[in-house]
């Protein structure tokens, strides 16, 4: 749709009246069904040049008056129009002629605009209610645009979370399989020792019945007996059974180990990725801290050496598996940030309002121009594959949706802090505060 064309919809085709029509037939004119719809009627010259509108107000008010009809009814009309009728050409876009319109508009509204061609010759009339009728349809249809864009950005922003969350996703799968195949790399090892360990112990269990059958047997003669203790001793010799013990308890606790090792992440890994129940359950955040350490262990243990200050902490209404992806990020991000081998210290507590958790490392730090971009969605200074930008956008959204603040304070050279926390509901506060005055 042309936007002279959303005009010329407006149009509607009354003829042009003469000047020299006289006012009385004029008024006649407009009292005819076919115009009743209008406030005024255009005049026009010969030539097709609008020279003005007059009003039914005008029209009305001389004939309102007394004798008003036999004094000026036959005098032409063109006394009595108004010669600077509002004018549109019809290219005007439908916008701007609203505006043109409206901004010269007189209230009460008593006349209709003009609509010419380009040459400025009378082309119809058009009403001002028809013009806002139009530009509500089309306020309409922008609004129906917009929302249309707002679905869109809110979906797009949903898939942003989604693959953020992936990509922490893979980088957990990476890492919970990295960390498995080390314990099950040496509980199948043990498991193949003790298998080969273990065969002579049968063969000297077998040894020793032969020589048990053979004492039973009052059949069996000296020659048999001789072979049968001869095996058993051999049998004895290669099985070394006081040897043996030793290292069979060594290779079944190193396995035993392995084996809780390997449960410890299944669990971690359960842990994890739990789907959350409602944000009222309650949550100790030392676990999300531990669980998402267990994941996060594979890309921090080459990197630094972790501290761990965990103090007491209330149970706290949250969303468990987004607290472990906001500490997953952290952790991984405090990993990256080290050059060499660091440390990075993880500290939480809690006072009467909130829970902590602080989260700092030692390693290159920011400078104030990349600090004051970190919580934007795609501000990355890592190269591609290993930074989304969106960890900490995401982070500080959830914190946010929890009610809590994620501050940070950084020096480059020196290292970085980040400090979160989550609001203590007000009952349990209250309730402390009861205990304590009790
Ligand atoms: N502990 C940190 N030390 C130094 N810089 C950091 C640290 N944490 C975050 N940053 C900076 O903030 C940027 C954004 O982090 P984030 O939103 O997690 O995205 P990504 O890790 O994918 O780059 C990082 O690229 C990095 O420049
Ligand atoms: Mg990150």
């Amino acid at each position: 749709m042309t936007t002279a064309s959303a005009l010329a919809r407006l149009l509607r085709p009354v003829a042009g009246l003469p000047p020299d029509m006289s006012v009385a037939d004029v008024a006649d004119r407009l009292l005819t069904p076919e115009h009743k719809a209008f406030l005024s009627l255009p005049i026009v010259d010969g030539a097709g040049r609008p020279l003005g509108l007059v009003s039914r107000t005008t029209l009305q008010d001389i004939f309102m008056q007394r004798f008003g009809r036999d004094l000026r009814g036959r005098h032409p009309v063109r006394e009595v129009m108004n010669p600077r009728p509002l004018t549109v050409s019809l290219d005007t876009s439908l916008e701007d002629a609203a505006k043109q319109i409206t901004g010269q508009l007189k209230y009460p509204i008593t006349e209709d605009f003009i609509l010419v061609d380009q040459q400025g010759l009378y082309q119809g009339l058009g009403t001002v209610l028809d013009l806002l009728k139009a530009m509500e349809a089309r306020i309409a249809q922008r609004n129906g645009v917009l929302r249309k864009a707002l679905v869109e950005l809110k979906e797009s922003q949903t898939q942003l979370v989604q693959s953020e969350k992936m990509a922490s996703l893979g980088q957990m799968v990476a890492g919970v399989a990295h960390e498995l195949n080390t314990p099950l790399g040496y509980v199948k090892n043990n498991v193949q020792l003790l298998r080969e360990l273990t065969t002579p112990l049968f063969e000297l269990a077998a040894a020793q019945a032969a020589l048990a059958d053979c004492l039973a047997d009052p059949q069996c003669d000296e020659a048999r007996l001789a072979s049968a203790l001869e095996t058993a001793a051999s049998a004895r010799q290669a099985a070394a059974p006081e040897l043996l013990a030793d290292d069979l308890n060594q290779l079944f606790g190193d396995t035993l180990y392995g084996l809780e090792q390997i449960a410890e992440l299944v669990v971690g890994l359960k842990n994890f990725a739990r789907l959350d129940r409602a944000m009222s359950e309650e949550v100790d955040i030392n676990e999300c801290i531990r669980s998402a350490l267990v994941i996060a262990r594979n890309s921090i243990k080459d990197k630094a050496e972790v501290v761990l200050l965990l103090g007491d902490l209330p149970r706290i209404p949250c969303a468990p598996s987004q607290i472990n992806q906001v500490l997953l990020n952290l952790f991984t991000n405090a990993a990256q940030a080290i050059d060499g081998f660091g440390q990075v210290l993880v500290k939480s507590w809690a006072d009467d309002g909130a829970v902590f958790i602080s989260v700092q490392d030692n390693g290159r730090g920011m400078p104030p121009q990349v600090l004051s971009k970190i919580f934007d969605p795609f501000f990355t200074t890592k190269p591609v594959g290993q930074g989304t930008g969106l960890g900490l956008s995401i982070s500080f959204k959830i914190i946010q949706d929890h009610g809590g603040q994620i501050r940070v304070a950084s020096e480059p050279g020196r290292g970085t802090r980040f400090l979160i926390r989550l609001p203590r509901p007000e009952t349990a506060v209250a309730i402390t505060e009861l205990q304590r005055s009790a």
